[in-house]
This record gives C-alpha cells, structure tokens and sequence, in this order.
C-alpha cells in the first residue's frame, strides 16, 4: 500500500506529527506562521490523504468541491464550526476532533475572566502603565463581589460542568443553567437547576456561554436578551464569539444595561485594537486561548493523531463528529 499522506494545516505540537510518523505516515507541516489561505489549503490538501486542521481552517463547500477525495479529517479543537459537517458526511469523509481534554483549561479561562473582570484586573494595570497610581482612594475603583452569587450557565456539558466546579468550591455559588435538553448527571453533581432562558437570563449575577456555535445558538445574546439581565450582572463567553452580537453587547455596557463582560472569543477574531470593548473599564478581552497550556495542546495533538492513526487501521475515529459518514464508506 502507498504511504498514506497527512497534512497538518498548523504548526502543531510535535506530540501529534511523532505518534503520525511513528505509525508509519508521511507528514508535511505547513510552515509558516499563519493561516494558509483557502487556494493554498486545496493546493496543498490535494497532495494529501489526511487534514490535520485548527479552526482556522475554513473547510466549506467550496472546500469540498475540490477534496472530495480526503479520507479523513482531523480537528484539533472540540468545536468544528469551521467545517461544514453536513457536505463531508455527504461525502463519506469522518471528522475527528479532541473533546474533553481541554475542558480544565477552558474553564479556567472563563473562572479568570471571571474574576479579572469583577475587580477590573486589565482596567487597573493599564492605569498604572499610564501612571495613575495615585493614592489609596476608598471610593474608587470598586469591583463586585461574587461570593455566595448564583452562577448561570448556557450550554452545560464538559466545559461548563468545570467552570461550575470552581465557582462553587471558591465562591459557593448558586448554579442555574440552561441547555437544549436537561443534563441530569450535572444537577446531581452540581446540584445545578434547570431553568429557562428567561430565568437564565434574569437571574443570573454570573452568566458564562459554554455551548457550542450552531444555528440555534447564533446571535442568542443580543439586545433583548441583554435587556432581560441583571445591571449588576457579568457576561462571560469562551465558547464561540458569533452566540453573542457584538454590537447589542457594546450598547448594553455602555447603557449599564449589563456590569461587564470577560470575553475570550470575538466576532471576528482578531478583534479590531480599536473596537470600543478594548478601552471599557469592566471588560477583559483574552485573544481565544481557552486550551491553551501546554499539557492541554500536547494531549489535543495525541488525540487528534489517534483518530487518524485508529481510523487507516481499524475503520474507527476514537472522538468522531459524523460517525454516519465511516459507516457510508
Ligand atoms: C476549541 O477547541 O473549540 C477551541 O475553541 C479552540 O482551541
């Protein structure tokens, strides 16, 4: 049999190219330290029986027009978004992707920009930078106290189940949350109350998204929605920046509609320096880095290789997204 050929999209961890060479693959990084664009994705990928992909990558239609001939696709994320899942199973190509290890770092993202943003972290450091340190001032400067609040989450599975976690064991707080079906293992654990998003919504101190981005969630958090809050409430989003609409947000800070926000993802992404979240005095704006520490990407890049690795050798993707699409082979 021919050496079986994977691209990886992204200089990743070596984790994932050793364990690829060791079973036997040819593996070509693309090098260079950004995104390739669309025609160099399919120049390249043409080349190749394997993607290994970041989210970056966009693998739409036009994408699969002209691969159709990949056998499998490898995620190096939990979210896949980036791809049209739908047109890959249509064509019988499986899609992996590295759940469950990064849900630690990512809630420990959204537990920081919790915290950074109740007392205003960024906000006073860059007044120092700007040397306006001035006195011991007992009005000013004043954050909000998180202790014994009620934490509510949207979307909680594995991320959201962690994020949960911390904030009891740190803050004893109050957990609501609400999902497309209840998760009845979590309330037990968590002793978390289903609620609707209503309530969700007004009464929640802490309101943290962790659900995936899909045409239900899109735009969830918009004005009206934002309107329904707390003003003493705090919106926190590490899981995709399209479920909240950047626009209503901005308005809703500025109006004190909301307290603040913490926000690890942006719509777009990179955030424009000059976008007015930037300079708020109760937002932290982190550049998308949920999972990333380095055990986190080095156990991301092991799984990713293995459902590439499992699936040439026994027809199985371990963490498949469409496993509809191995049994159409
Ligand atoms: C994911 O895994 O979906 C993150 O957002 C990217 O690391």
């Amino acid at each position: 049999m021919d050496t079986i050929k994977v691209l990886l999209a992204r200089i990743l961890p070596d984790t994932g190219a050793e364990l690829l060479r060791a079973a036997g693959f040819s593996v070509t990084t693309w090098n260079e330290d950004r995104p390739m664009s669309q025609e160099e994705l399919i120049e390249n990928t043409k080349k190749h029986n394997a993607l290994f992909c970041t989210i970056t990558e966009k693998l739409d239609k036009r994408f699969f027009s002209k691969c159709s001939h990949l056998d499998i696709i490898s995620q190096f994320a939990v979210g896949y978004d980036n791809i049209d899942v739908e047109e890959a199973t249509r064509l019988g190509i499986p899609i992996g992707h590295t759940p469950d290890v990064l849900s630690e770092a990512t809630a420990d993202i959204a537990f920081g920009l919790m915290i950074a943003t109740s007392r205003k972290f960024l906000h006073l450091h860059k007044k120092i930078l700007k040397g306006q340190w001035s006195y011991f001032r007992p009005t000013a400067d004043l954050g909000i106290e998180i202790t014994n609040k009620t934490l509510g989450i949207f979307g909680l599975g594995r991320i959201g189940s962690e994020m949960a976690k911390r904030c009891i064991g740190a803050y004893n707080m109050k957990v609501i949350y609400h999902n497309r079906k209840p998760n009845p293992k979590a309330e037990k654990e968590l002793n978390a109350e289903y609620v609707d998003f209503t309530t969700l919504l007004a009464k929640s101190d802490v309101l943290s998204v962790h659900c995936a981005l899909n045409s239900n969630s899109q735009g969830v958090f918009d004005k009206d929605a934002f309107k329904q809050m707390k003003p003493t409430s705090i919106f926190i989003n590490t899981s995709r920046g399209s479920v909240h609409n950047e626009k209503d947000l901005i308005e809703a800070l500025q109006s004190g509609t909301i307290w603040g926000a913490g926000l690890d993802v942006t719509n777009p992404e990179p955030i424009l320096p000059d976008n007015p979240l930037l300079e708020m005095d109760n937002v932290t704006v982190l550049p998308h880095i949920g999972s990333a520490n380095k055990e986190t990407r080095d156990k991301m890049a092991v799984i990713a290789a293995n459902n590439i690795i499992e699936f040439y050798k026994n027809k199985r993707v371990p963490h498949v997204i469409n496993p509809k699409a191995i049994r159409e082979k």
